[in-house]
């Protein structure tokens, strides 16, 4: 094999400096310097680079946190230093106590004693070995003697240093701490989850241990796992730091990320007041936690103190209100969400989770009742954390009462009557009467008045909520019989505010019967389709006779968006409210029906950067009308990419992949040549 040219090794550890330094800002100190697309720009330059000279490749390097192939399971690995529990305290008392069991051993007033407090972490607890600087093993806590090595799965953690920071790097260094899930991340996780049918998990600390828990490390790298350290329990040689507080300063040095609410505090009535304190903060943290741990933070003091059986001497955790609680599941209903979505709600006995009253926690949807196996009257375990809705997380069916009954999930909206549609694919049911449903009103007449709809100049959003809520407007066929006189009555609307908007409103009753269609909201439809819809139909009473296989010939339209427009005009208000529309004067010129393939059926197109000679919107439209389909994305499936000025990330992932890229110029071109035809 040729050696790599002394310019390709510099140009390699530059880009490895630059790219560990953007992991550390944005990972560990949450301080992101470099742009997502820079960073990819530098990834994928680091990539190539390491192709084409393999021998430059190390275990260290950031292109190789994934990559690792998948393990048939984990090894055994003993714990060097057993991980221990700790012992609890549950109130100021206990706090005391502790205090005072510390201070009689060190020969010392309690009120002397420096503490240091941070927040007990509800997540999964590892240990990370660092050998001249570089990660060699990761671990779980297992029994605490030993546990199992997951190294593939930590090294695709950004927060997991492959190796460590600064100058004064330590020969080995065993650093502890917990990997947590965020309460947004660990959401996201099981509302994708519950979209396909996969594993939902109870709670943040189940997902962080599963996750790390994966045989294919692929999998691990997508979920959103965060490492903080809490303690070193090896370090060698020792650096001079003669305090907790101190040693995680210099963790933090090293490339980790420790708590922020770290702090440090002499006696146990401060330590009292700091667990108070944090538990008033713990739902604004966006992650678990459930407790306080307090440590003497003196490192002398700690070896002093030492250990007995499981637990520590000189620490302690301070613990919080449970976050589940159990109790009964009195009745079951329909919530009809501002898009339709269907929800059920559990109407709980209330109990206090956490300190606060829960009576009512969400059920999410009709797959997850099933999955769940519950019954009205049974015994549930309730979760509340943060400004997370409350959720059911189980269910003991051990408890159940001889009269308990199934869940039943409507077949028809419970606000509006209209067919609630479900189809296969999805987990949501939803309420089909879009424009007539109440509870979806005010969000349909939104859509409705937006540019890319009717473009109702001057209708905002909070127009549009108090015409609803005073009942003014029911459909939007009722915006076209408002009033001057009635407008003017309106706080903040004048006299000319008012003429304006009768007149936007009479402007836009002339449109085209592709935006006519986007603007009736159904599901599905964006401004592609319901083009595509026009054209291909024409006028909107053969929109309306269309069947399944009629509807899916259309460009664009598979089963799904056939069914949703299928359903939409079998509704009779929704007939209704088309007929009442074109009463009240919207007119639009029949499409001319589109003959044949067009030039550009079936691609996928890309355009990226800033064009000069039109908006994005029109390239797109242009592309849409030759029968194309516009992405946000590259993928193998792009034909091609239109770059524009300044075009970034796209432009260099569509070279990689060997896409057909063309620049504005050519792209004007070949747009005239195509819509001649
Ligand atoms: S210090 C000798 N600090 O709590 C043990 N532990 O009950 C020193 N934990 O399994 C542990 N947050 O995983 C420490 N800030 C924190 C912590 C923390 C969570 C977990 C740890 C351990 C358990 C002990």
């Amino acid at each position: 094999m040729s050696q790599p040219a002394p310019d390709v090794r510099q140009e390699v550890s530059q880009l490895r400096a630059e790219l560990d330094d953007a992991n550390y800002r944005y990972y560990v100190l949450d301080e992101p310097t470099l742009s997502d697309a820079d960073y990819d720009r530098k990834f994928q330059r680091l990539k190539t680079l390491e192709d084409e000279n393999p021998a430059l490749v190390t275990p260290d390097s950031p292109t190789q946190r994934v990559g690792a192939a998948p393990a048939d399971g984990f090894p055994e690995v003993a714990h060097a230093i057993p991980m221990l529990s700790l012992d609890n305290a549950f109130s100021r008392e206990d706090i005391h106590a502790f205090a005072e069991r510390v201070a009689e051993r060190l020969e010392k007033e309690a009120d002397d004693i420096e503490f240091s407090c941070e927040p007990k972490l509800d997540g999964a607890a590892v240990s990370l070995v660092y050998e001249q600087g570089v990660l060699v093993s990761g671990a779980t806590r297992g029994d605490g003697r030993t546990g199992e090595g997951i190294t593939s799965n930590l090294r695709t953690l950004g927060s997991v240093p492959l190796k460590l920071m600064g100058e004064n790097v330590p020969e080995l260094l065993e650093v502890r701490g917990e990997v947590i899930m965020r309460h947004a991340g660990f959401e996201a996780l099981n509302e994708r989850a519950r979209e396909e049918g996969s594993k939902v998990f109870a709670n943040p600390r189940n997902a962080a241990a599963g996750s790390l828990r994966q045989l294919d490390p692929r999998i691990t790298a997508k979920r959103p796992l965060e490492f903080h350290a809490y303690q070193a329990a090896r370090l060698e040689p020792d650096l001079g730091d003669t305090t907790h507080s101190a040693l995680m300063a210099r963790l933090t040095t090293l490339g980790f990320r420790t708590s922020a609410e770290l702090t440090t505090m002499k006696g146990p009535k401060a330590v009292a007041d700091y667990c108070e304190q944090l538990g008033e903060k713990r739902d604004q943290l966006g992650y678990d936690i459930d407790g306080v741990v307090i440590k003497v933070n003196d490192l002398r003091h700690q070896r002093e103190l030492g250990f007995v059986a499981r637990a520590p001497r000189w620490a302690v955790a301070f613990k919080f209100p449970a976050q589940e609680e159990v109790t009964t599941l009195n009745e079951v209903e329909f919530q009809v969400g501002r898009t339709g979505a269907i929800t059920p709600v559990a109407r709980l006995e209330p109990v206090t989770v956490a300190g606060v009253t829960v009576a009512n926690a969400t059920l999410h949807n009709a797959d997850e009742i099933t999955r769940l196996g519950v019954m009205i009257g049974d015994t549930v375990a309730i979760r509340r954390a943060g400004d997370v809705i409350p959720q059911v997380v189980r269910v003991d069916t051990d408890k159940r009462p001889v009269d308990a009954r199934p869940i039943t999930f409507p077949d028809h909206c419970p606000v509006c009557g209209s067919q609630i549609e479900r189809l296969d694919d999805e987990a949501v049911a939803r309420c089909s009467g879009g424009l007539y449903c109440a509870a979806q009103r005010k969000e349909a007449l939104k859509h409705f008045a937006s540019r890319k709809a009717l473009d109702i100049d001057g209708l905002g959003e909070k127009l549009i909520e108090q015409l609803v809520d005073l009942d003014w407007v029911k459909t939007p066929a009722d915006l076209f019989h408002l009033t001057v006189e009635q407008l003017q009555s309106l706080p903040r609307m004048g006299e000319k505010s008012s003429r304006n908007l009768v007149n936007a409103l009479d402007n836009a009753k002339s449109t085209t019967l592709a935006r006519f269609i986007y603007a009736l909201g159904i599901r599905e439809v964006g401004e592609a389709t319901a083009s595509n819809l026009a054209n291909h139909f024409g006028t909107l009473q053969a929109l309306q006779d269309a069947d399944q296989a009629g509807l899916e010939a259309v460009n664009d339209v598979g089963p799904v968006v056939a069914a949703h427009l299928y359903t939409f005009f079998r509704q009779p208000h929704n007939l209704e409210t088309l007929q009442a529309l074109i009463d009240a004067g919207i007119t639009w010129q029949e499409a001319e029906v589109t003959q044949g393939p067009t030039p550009l059926d079936g691609q996928t197109w890309v355009l990226t950067g800033t064009l000069e000679s039109m908006t994005r919107d029109e390239g797109k439209a242009r592309l849409q009308a030759l029968g194309a389909k516009v992405s946000g994305s590259v993928s193998k499936k792009t034909a091609c990419l239109v770059a524009g000025e300044a075009a970034g990330s796209k432009l260099t992932k569509a070279e990689q992949m060997g896409v057909d890229v063309i620049d504005e110029a050519t792209f004007i071109d070949r747009l005239a040549e195509w819509e001649q035809r």
